[in-house]
């Protein structure tokens, strides 16, 4: 009998398909449950591994996209904060210079088998609710 699984933090769960992922291309991003508020994560490849950071800035927690899904500076190296141009090191999240100082961003494990990408949840960062559908109109 197969047994039912409840999403738990060792529980790999499906991002997107490899082929989704160019190296050094533009990121998946997607919702999350970061504590208890909603917010969005991102996965790109990198020197041919995929990572995976809570999309927050370690300057001031704010989004960092320029266009959705597009982290990379110019150059395809770093990953650059739209807000105030901090940069960090996309194989670790480390702040590589700028005003996010001895900051980091918050990884996410990810998976890569078979052609399919997966993240992990942990204890801090859960997969988020589906958006709750919009009220019928009134009649
Ligand atoms: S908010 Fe990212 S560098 Fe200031």
């Amino acid at each position: 009998m197969a047994e039912a699984t409840t999403p738990g933090a060792d529980t790999a769960l499906p991002l997107c398909a490899s082929a989704e992922l160019v190296e050094r291309g533009r990121a998946k991003v997607w919702d999350v449950m970061l504590w208890r508020g909603r917010t969005t994560a991102f996965a790109l490849r990198f020197e041919g591994r995929v990572v995976a950071y809570i999309n927050r800035c370690a300057h001031v927690p704010t989004e960092m996209d320029w266009q959705p899904g597009e982290f990379l500076d110019q150059d395809r190296r770093w990953i650059l904060c739209s807000i105030h141009g901090a940069a960090y090191e996309p194989a670790d999240g480390r702040c590589v210079g700028g005003p996010c100082g001895r900051g980091r961003l918050m990884a996410i494990a990810t998976e890569e088998r078979d052609g399919q990408v997966y993240w992990y949840p942990s204890p801090d960062i859960r997969p988020a609710p589906e958006p709750a559908a919009d009220p019928a109109p009134a009649p």
